[in-house]
């Protein structure tokens, strides 16, 4: 591996773990609840996260460019909600804006089985050809469109092996409760998990993300579950812990009590 890429994942994934905050959802969604102002959102999380996940447009407009906080850029979009279908991509980014911008890496989503399937994953492997000259690594988002039953270990192990194959750095994907340790397995590449939607409770979160990091995943990149809960602080804390220090559910959960009841520091 050359030192730009190698240099680029080992400031993503100290330690070969990493913690991404994913504040992209505008990109198809617009507003997305508590993400309507995103760089307010994210402020209070950066000490706990390892990197950003968000498009040029937020990263030029609520991001400082002074932060030092490595940059996972969104590449891929070009549909809404409210359009036809989700999964008609295409890449929305130029390589040499990705590297006038600094992105340690950038993220592409792929929607295998969709009736776009090949026109994202061509997608993928193009970036992939542009990135690689530049020594920026590519993650992959196997993204299930409104489809979230699709979550099965056999449709995840798929996507994220197939991303893997077309030239993926890294690949994120849903956790799954059966067979996620198979869908780790089947790749050779670092496996990522995405939140979803917000869960019940933070215990929860911290049970799915402990579970999939025992079963091998590298890490998280955790949106909704973490700034829409009600202590975003307290729960990025928890989940870094987990992450880069293998604490248990149990304890995860200790460090997120203690520090929800935390008063923030008034300055004088
Ligand atoms: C949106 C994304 C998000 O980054 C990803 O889904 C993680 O966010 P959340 O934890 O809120 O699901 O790729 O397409």
């Amino acid at each position: 591996m050359d030192w730009g890429m190698k240099n680029r994942l080992g400031q993503l994934m100290p330690g070969g773990r990493c913690f991404f905050m994913p504040i992209d959802h505008g990109y198809f969604q617009g507003p997305t609840r508590n993400l309507e102002k995103p760089g307010e959102t994210v402020k209070p999380l950066l000490p706990y996260a390892d990197a950003i996940f968000c498009t040029r447009g937020v990263l030029r407009a609520a991001i400082d460019p002074l932060s030092s906080k490595p940059i996972v850029l969104r590449v891929s979009g070009c549909t809404s909600m409210v359009g036809e279908d989700l999964a008609n991509e295409e890449i929305t980014t130029s390589i040499e804006e990705i590297i006038r911008l600094n992105a340690a890496a950038v993220g592409i989503s792929v929607f295998i089985g969709s009736h776009y399937e090949k026109e994202t994953l061509k997608n993928l492997a193009s970036l992939v050809n542009a990135c690689e000259d530049y020594g920026i690594p590519v993650m992959a988002v196997t993204a299930v469109g409104r489809e979230m039953e699709k979550r099965e270990s056999r449709y995840l192990a798929l996507c994220c092996r197939i991303a893997a194959e077309l030239g993926a750095r890294v690949v994120k994907t849903y956790w799954c409760e059966e067979g996620f340790d198979k869908v780790v397995n089947g790749c050779p590449v670092p496996v990522i998990m995405a939140g979803g939607p917000k869960c019940e409770t933070e215990l929860e979160v911290l049970e799915f993300v402990h579970d999939g990091i025992q079963k091998g995943a590298a890490g998280i990149n955790l949106g909704r579950n973490v700034w829409q809960s009600a202590h975003p602080v307290a729960i990025a804390k928890a989940l870094r812990a987990m992450v880069h220090d293998n604490v248990s559910v149990k304890q995860a959960h200790e460090i997120f009590k203690k520090a929800k009841e935390k008063k923030p520091t008034v300055k004088a």
